[in-house]
């Protein structure tokens, strides 16, 4: 059997976290036989190349492997694509097809997002997996296929499966082995070598010297969430790489390409038990109240520019909400000395877009709304927080949970919750 260090190099997996390790290892071990993996795992964390190792170490190697992304395959067409269809089945169907699960005869077949496939498709992927049959659409004809699969995910099954929308016998029949790749910010030792070596790839890549991180940047490195794991490293070794002419990364600079956290706040940084209830709670309230006080911050700026600057008109408007807020203008020594907030890196940009988005109208009411200050709950924060961030994901859950820092399965606990 060959070892997992020579696996690592063959798939170009770098690393030596011991759980990076023992998820190459169960690879190798349960490569030789047939038993149905599930791949789990945070995006970005590496799941791909576990189906590839599991087909390439097994007696199928010289068989198909065909990577399908169930997610990205229309409800209406995926049916078809994997199990295939008859001619004149459906509109459009010209002519007979075969499907992967036909193609893949002897190989193996990654099903990549598969929380994603329908309930339809669950059925008949159960009966394949149960005894090697299918149908193709449209056809009333039984047909056999010995096709391996591995299937991986980034959602929390157990969620889905509780919402009804993934067949429990179906998960225990797919995940017989579960392979876990534990999330970059719980690798804490691969980090900075990863970072070197997307550093090398890419000075090779556009032929200039390899960036280096200063002492405070692998500090930074070290500290900071990466909620899209090592795919968000490399990427942000790839930016640094082409946009900095200086090669020696301050931490300064290397902050100005982490989107949204705050790596100065130590709890907002998943150290330990990430997934847990607890630390999710704790990252959730850091962002409220970090987000309360830039907003508290920006109203105080906001006023003092309509005191200064503004129309007559509005300032007369406002004039008992800003002595509310400021005290009578000559009592106004706060203007001089304004709180120091630490802004997270990209919120001043979002904030300033807000602010370019309202109209006057918009900018009175939210002043309004600090008025009431004292009632505005940290619930109705958390709320207001998740619409925004749903909002601005055009509802993608995975991409505001990212955002807002906290877990898919957290953010579809507070959706249920708020009956958002
Ligand atoms: N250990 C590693 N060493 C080097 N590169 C890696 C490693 N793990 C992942 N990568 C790279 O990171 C990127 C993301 O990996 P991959 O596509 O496998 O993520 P994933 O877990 O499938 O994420 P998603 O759930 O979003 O599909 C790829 O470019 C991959 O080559
Ligand atoms: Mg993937």
């Amino acid at each position: 059997m060959e070892s997992v260090q020579a696996i690592k190099q063959r798939f170009e997996i770098i690393g030596n976290d011991p759980k990076l390790n023992r998820a190459v290892e169960k690879a190798i071990q349960v490569a030789p036989t047939d038993i149905s993996v599930l791949v789990t795992g945070e995006s970005g964390v590496g799941k791909e190349s576990i189906p590839k190792i599991i087909h390439a170490l097994s007696h199928r190697k010289h068989g198909k492997y065909i990577a399908v992304n169930c997610g990205a395959i229309p409800e209406g067409t995926i049916d078809s694509e994997l199990f295939g269809h008859e001619k004149g089945s459906f509109t459009g169907a010209t002519n007979t097809r075969e499907g992967y699960f036909e193609v893949a005869d002897g190989g193996t077949i990654f099903l990549d997002e598969v929380g994603e496939l329908p309930l339809t498709t669950q059925v008949r992927l159960l009966r394949v997996l149960e005894n090697g049959e299918f149908i193709k659409v449209g056809s009333s004809q039984v047909q056999k296929t010995n096709v391996r699969i591995v299937a991986a995910t980034n959602v929390n099954m157990f969620d889905a499966i509780e919402k009804g929308k993934f067949r429990e016998d179906l998960f225990y029949r797919l995940s017989t082995v579960d392979i876990m790749l534990p999330p970059l910010r719980e690798r804490k030792d691969d980090i900075h070598l990863l970072f070197r070596k997307f550093a090398s790839d890419f000075a090779h890549k556009y032929k200039m010297p390899a960036i280096k991180l200063d002492d405070s940047a692998v500090e930074i490195l070290l500290k900071y969430r990466w909620s899209g794991n090592i795919r968000q490293l490399r990427n942000v070794a790839e930016q640094i790489s082409v946009l900095e002419t200086k090669r020696e990364i301050s931490s300064q600079t290397l902050l100005s390409y982490l989107p949204m956290e705050n790596p100065n706040l130590p709890s907002v940084i998943g150290t330990k038990k990430s997934e847990s209830d607890f630390s999710n709670e704790r990252e959730i309230l850091y962002k409220v109240l970090f987000d309360m006080k830039s907003d508290l911050n920006d109203l105080k700026k906001l006023t003092m520019e309509l005191m200064q600057n503004g129309s007559s008109k509005v300032q007369e408007a406002n004039k008992g909400l800003i002595q509310k807020i400021y005290g009578k203008p000559e009592e106004n020594a706060i203007f001089e000395e304004e709180p120091r907030v630490e802004m997270l890196p990209n919120q001043n940009n979002m904030i300033q877009e807000e602010f370019e988005d309202d109209d006057d109208d918009q900018n009175y009411l939210f002043a309004e709304t600090v008025d009431e200050e004292e009632t505005l709950s940290l619930e109705a924060k958390e709320i207001e927080l998740i619409k925004k961030s749903l909002e601005r994901n055009k509802g993608k859950r995975k991409a505001a949970a990212d955002e807002l820092g906290i877990s898919e399965r957290t953010l579809y606990r507070k959706i249920k919750q708020y009956d958002l």
